[in-house]
């Protein structure tokens, strides 16, 4: 099967901006909870689904070997290498309340790796593309945040997000209460896809968010990795994966101060 990256990304982009363009369509006929899932806040809407059912009906139609994990539970095992990681609608709460601030992201895995990556703004129709080795992009722009230096921590704006499950948000609202201190302000946007895009893009200079899944950061990430950032992936206070992302000349000093604000777990704080 073909695992040509750029095969691979035209694909993602046409179901992604296919997928944005019915969300967008049918949010303005109104939006209904379907289910509840890790908390009582913690939602999932007819939407979610609907796009999810779409997406795999593309990229399985298209590439019948290839695997699938969705948020929604939409699987299919790979036979190919390739497996698409999806977040129909990443940013579920901004989408129930109308905030024009959630996205569509799909990513390719090649035996586990992500290879490519797209995140689509519903609302704006922004676009965040990569491929593995071959750069990041917005609306077809290249992304650099490669080139320092970073600002002192003072001056930084940081994105971050909370975990659905209450003990663990507990943790972390503790944790950004004492970063804050030490930065510019703090963001929540509420789409960590496009919190990693944004990282890329140098609308934010960093990110901290602990509890994030694969489908939430996998094309994000790799769109963050390959315009010059750095990712990285610490046990969190919250017993989580903490996700800390910035540009690659201003990770150590944003790490030290995740790490000094207590984003990570006990024996993780250097
Ligand atoms: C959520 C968003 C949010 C982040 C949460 C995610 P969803 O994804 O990315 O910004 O803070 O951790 O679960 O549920 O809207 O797909």
């Amino acid at each position: 099967p073909d695992t040509d990256y750029d095969d691979l990304l035209e694909l993602a982009v046409a179901v992604a901006v296919e997928t944005a363009e019915m969300v967008r369509a049918r949010r303005r006929e109104g939006v209904e909870v379907a289910a509840t899932k890790s908390s009582p806040v913690d939602i999932v809407t007819e939407m979610d689904r609907a796009a999810e059912e779409l997406i795999f009906a593309r990229l399985m139609g298209a590439r019948p070997a290839d695997g699938f994990l969705g948020e929604e539970g939409a699987s299919a095992e790979s036979t190919s290498g390739v497996t698409w990681i999806v977040d129909p609608i990443d940013g579920t709460v901004n989408f129930l309340y109308g905030i024009p601030h959630y996205s569509v992201s799909i990513a390719a895995a090649l035996d586990g790796v992500p290879v490519v990556g797209v995140v689509v703004n519903v609302e704006s129709g922004e676009r965040f593309t990569a491929t593995r080795g071959g750069g990041s992009y917005q609306d077809g722009v290249r992304l650099d945040v490669g080139r320092g230096p970073s600002p002192e921590l003072a001056q930084r704006l940081v994105g971050t997000g909370f975990n659905y499950v209450a003990d663990v948000k507990i943790k972390q609202t503790v944790a950004v209460s004492a970063l804050l201190h030490e930065v510019r302000d703090v963001r929540r946007m509420g789409s960590a896809a496009l919190d990693l895009c944004s990282v890329a893009c140098g609308r934010v200079d960093a990110y901290v968010e602990e509890g994030l899944n694969v489908w939430d950061m996998a094309a994000g990430g790799l769109v963050a990795t390959e315009a010059g950032a750095r990712l990285e992936e610490h046990p969190g206070v919250g017993g989580n994966p903490c996700f800390v992302s910035a540009p690659a000349h201003g990770f150590e000093e944003f790490l030290d101060l995740v790490k000094r604000a207590g984003f990570l777990a006990p024996g993780d704080r250097g």
